[in-house]
């Protein structure tokens, strides 16, 4: 645990009213820094904010751009809820599974990239979705799958 986390985390408990609220914003500030969340860090991260171990560890499960493993410098979310599946995402999933050479879940030997699935991106009317890093893309098809990896496409 680096030192500054106690003094991001004394700011967000001034800046917010409960402890609870504060904890998204210090999950998000510590996981761009050190790229993932451990187990080690949530645990200090609940030690900080006066919170239980378990509570932190469910919002940090809860949330999908929450990772609670390493992961590749770009992560690849591909939508799988109902609309991006009658859509054709499952096909996306598969070409990307193709291309990249891992499954689904999985980051390549390089850490360049890990796939990863979601559920409903709040995107539906451009199913099918996928999300690379924070950016969305969509509607894609699968002959376009491969160019989210070098962020060609963009629909938005
Ligand atoms: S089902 Fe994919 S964005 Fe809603």
């Amino acid at each position: 645990m680096k030192p500054e986390y106690q003094v991001w985390a004394e700011e967000l408990k001034k800046e917010f009213p409960n402890a609870n609220s504060a904890l998204m914003p210090l999950l998000h500030r510590i996981q761009t820094e050190e790229g993932w969340l451990s187990s080690e860090v949530l645990d200090e991260v609940a030690h900080l904010m006066g919170l239980s171990t378990q509570y932190v560890e469910s919002v940090a499960s809860f949330y999908s751009l929450f990772y609670q493993r390493p992961v590749g410098k770009k992560v690849v979310h591909v939508c799988v809820g109902l609309s991006c599946m009658l859509a054709g995402s499952d096909e996306v999933m598969h070409r990307l599974e193709q291309k990249l050479g891992i499954s689904e879940g999985e980051t390549t030997p390089d850490g360049a990239f890990t796939l990863l699935e979601a559920e409903c991106l709040a995107a539906c009317d451009l199913a099918p979705v996928a999300q690379v890093n924070l950016r969305f893309q969509g509607p894609i098809h699968p002959d376009e799958a491969e160019a989210l990896l070098s962020e060609e496409v963009s629909k938005q």
